[in-house]
C-alpha cells in the first residue's frame, strides 16, 4: 500500500510499504481523511528509525476484528499513536469511534489531537463559567476548540492571534481578539500558553498575581525564561503548571465520542482551514509551519 514517510529532511513522500497485519482485537481502516498537527511537523525534523507519521485519521472499517468492535463499512475516526498517514492502518477495536451519518470524514479528521487536547485542558482549568481566559497561538486547531467550549461553558476569552484575519473565526466564536498580548485588556484568571519564548513571559505578566499560568506548547521554538524578580509581588506560591494531552487509548476514545458528539448537536464546528490531496501533504507541511493556516489541515486519502 501507499503512506507519507519521512523524507529525511523535515517533511515527507509518498512511498510503499507493507499493508498492515492485524491482531485479533484489531481492525483496519480504510484511511479517507487525516489531520497534520504541529507536533507531527516537529516530530518530522528528527524521526525515530522506522517511525512513519500520523495520529488522526478517519475512513472506514476494511476489516473487522475477530467478532470485537464495528463491523466492515463503519464510518469510524480514530487516533493512534503513529503511521497514520497510509491507505490503511491496523488499531485496536476499542479506541476507534463509530461517526453518525452527519459527521463526514474530513470533518471527523480534525478531532483527535487538537480536539482532545483542548477537551483536557479546559478540564484541568476547571469550572469555566465566569471565569477570564488568556490564550495564545489561538488561531491553531486546539485555539478554535478551546475558543468555542470555553465560551459556550460562561468563560470569558481573549485570543491572541497574528492578525485580526486569523483571528476572524474565534470572533466569531465569541473571544476578544487582539494581536499582541500588551493589547490584552485587564488581568485573567487563566492564562493558556503555546508560544513560547519571550511571549511566555507577557501573557505570564497579564495573570492575576494568584492567577493560573497553563504552559502546553512552544511554538516559536524559544524556551520560556522565569525572572524570580519579575514574580514576587503577592504571587507567594504561584505556578506555572505544565500541561500535556496525553491519555490511555481507552480514554482518547471515550474523549474522542464526546467530541463527536459535540461536533453532531452543532456544539463544536472545527475551523478547517485547508483540505487538499494528501500528495500534497509536504506543501500543507510547509503551511502550517509558516502560519499560513487556520484552524485544522486536512489531506483526503484517493
Ligand atoms: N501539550 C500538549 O499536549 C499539546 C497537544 C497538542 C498541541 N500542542 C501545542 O499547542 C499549540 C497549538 O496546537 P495547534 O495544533 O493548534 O497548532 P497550530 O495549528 O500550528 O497553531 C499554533 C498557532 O501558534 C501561533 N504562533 C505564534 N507564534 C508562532 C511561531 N513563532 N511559530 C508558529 N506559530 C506561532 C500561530 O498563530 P498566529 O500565526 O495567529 O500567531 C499558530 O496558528 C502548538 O504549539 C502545539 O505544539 C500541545
Amino acid at each position: 500500500m501507499w503512506a507519507l514517510v519521512s523524507d529525511g529532511y523535515g517533511s515527507v513522500r509518498l512511498d510503499e510499504v507493507d499493508d498492515p497485519d492485524p491482531g485479533p482485537s484489531e481492525i483496519v481502516i480504510g484511511v479517507t481523511a487525516f489531520s497534520v498537527n504541529r507536533g507531527e511537523t516537529l516530530q518530522l525534523e528528527a524521526p525515530a528509525p522506522g517511525w512513519r507519521p500520523g495520529k488522526d485519521i478517519a475512513g472506514r472499517v476494511l476489516a473487522a476484528a475477530d467478532g470485537f468492535g464495528p463491523p466492515a463499512g463503519t464510518a469510524v475516526v480514530a487516533h493512534v499513536p503513529s503511521s497514520g498517514w497510509a491507505q490503511r492502518v491496523a488499531v485496536a477495536h476499542t479506541t476507534v469511534v463509530e461517526l453518525p451519518a452527519q459527521v463526514d470524514a474530513t470533518t471527523a479528521a480534525a478531532l483527535p489531537l487538537a480536539g482532545l487536547t483542548a477537551l483536557r485542558l479546559l478540564r484541568r482549568v476547571g469550572p469555566l463559567p465566569g471565569i477570564s481566559i488568556l490564550i495564545t497561538g489561538a488561531s491553531g486547531g486546539v485555539g478554535h476548540y478551546v475558543t468555542e467550549l470555553a465560551v459556550a461553558a460562561g468563560a470569558e476569552v481573549t485570543a491572541v492571534s497574528a492578525s485580526l484575519e486569523r483571528g476572524g473565526r474565534l470572533a466569531t466564536l465569541g473571544a476578544n481578539v487582539v494581536t499582541d498580548v500588551e493589547q490584552a485588556q485587564g488581568r485573567f484568571d487563566v492564562v493558556l500558553d503555546s508560544v513560547g519564548g519571550p511571549g511566555f513571559t507577557a501573557a505570564r505578566r497579564k495573570a492575576y498575581p494568584a492567577g493560573r499560568v497553563l504552559w502546553f506548547g512552544q511554538a516559536s521554538r524559544q524556551p520560556i525564561s522565569v525572572d524570580f524578580f519579575d514574580w514576587i509581588d503577592g504571587t507567594a506560591g504561584a505556578a506555572i503548571e505544565q500541561f500535556h494531552y496525553a491519555g490511555t487509548p481507552e480514554a482518547d476514545a471515550a474523549d474522542l465520542r464526546t467530541l463527536v458528539r459535540l461536533v453532531h448537536r452543532g456544539q463544536l464546528r472545527p475551523e478547517i482551514g485547508v483540505v487538499d490531496s494528501w500528495t500534497r501533504t509536504a506543501h500543507v507541511i510547509e503551511d502550517l509551519r509558516a502560519r499560513r493556516i487556520r484552524g485544522n489541515a486536512i489531506l483526503t486519502v484517493e
